[in-house]
């Protein structure tokens, strides 16, 4: 994300706290029962920041590896967060083909705005998944 865009998402975030559909920040990512969640997608993104994270929305935990996305996933995130210390990693196609782009710890609200390939780009794209949270450690 461009320090411009994090800075409107900041001001967003700021201007209207606590809006339906805005995106969580990556330490908020949690389950229920309080252990880390890995990332999590969102089927609608929005010209306005503050609505980005909305619609459906899939779970992914820790060491999720799923070549395929569960029925309706396919070709449908718009928005997406990173959990902290986590790394998830995307495909275009299924089985892990076509292209591919890993998105580290963070709130990317409007995948429209990360290139896939040179005239493409994320938003209804992602086919595959995996998603890690290595242990706590020195990162390369
Ligand atoms: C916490 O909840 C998540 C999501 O439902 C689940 O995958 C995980 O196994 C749970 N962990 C514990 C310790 O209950």
């Amino acid at each position: 994300m461009s320090p411009l865009c994090s800075l409107l998402l900041a001001l967003a975030l700021a201007a209207v706290p606590g809006i339906r559909g805005a995106c969580p920040q990556p330490a908020d990512l949690k389950n229920a029962n309080g252990t880390r969640m890995c990332a999590k997608l969102y089927d609608k993104s929005d010209p306005y920041y503050e609505r980005c994270c909305g619609g459906a929305e899939l779970s992914v935990q820790p060491g999720t590896d799923m070549p395929y996305l569960p029925s309706g996933w396919g070709n449908v995130a718009s928005s997406l967060v990173v959990g902290q210390r986590c790394d998830l990693v995307v495909w275009s196609s299924r089985g892990k083909a076509g292209k591919k782009h890993k998105f580290s710890t963070g709130t990317y609200p409007r995948l429209e705005e990360y290139r896939r390939g040179l005239f493409g780009d994320w938003s209804n794209s992602i086919s595959s998944l995996y998603c890690r949270c290595p242990p706590a450690g020195p990162r390369p």
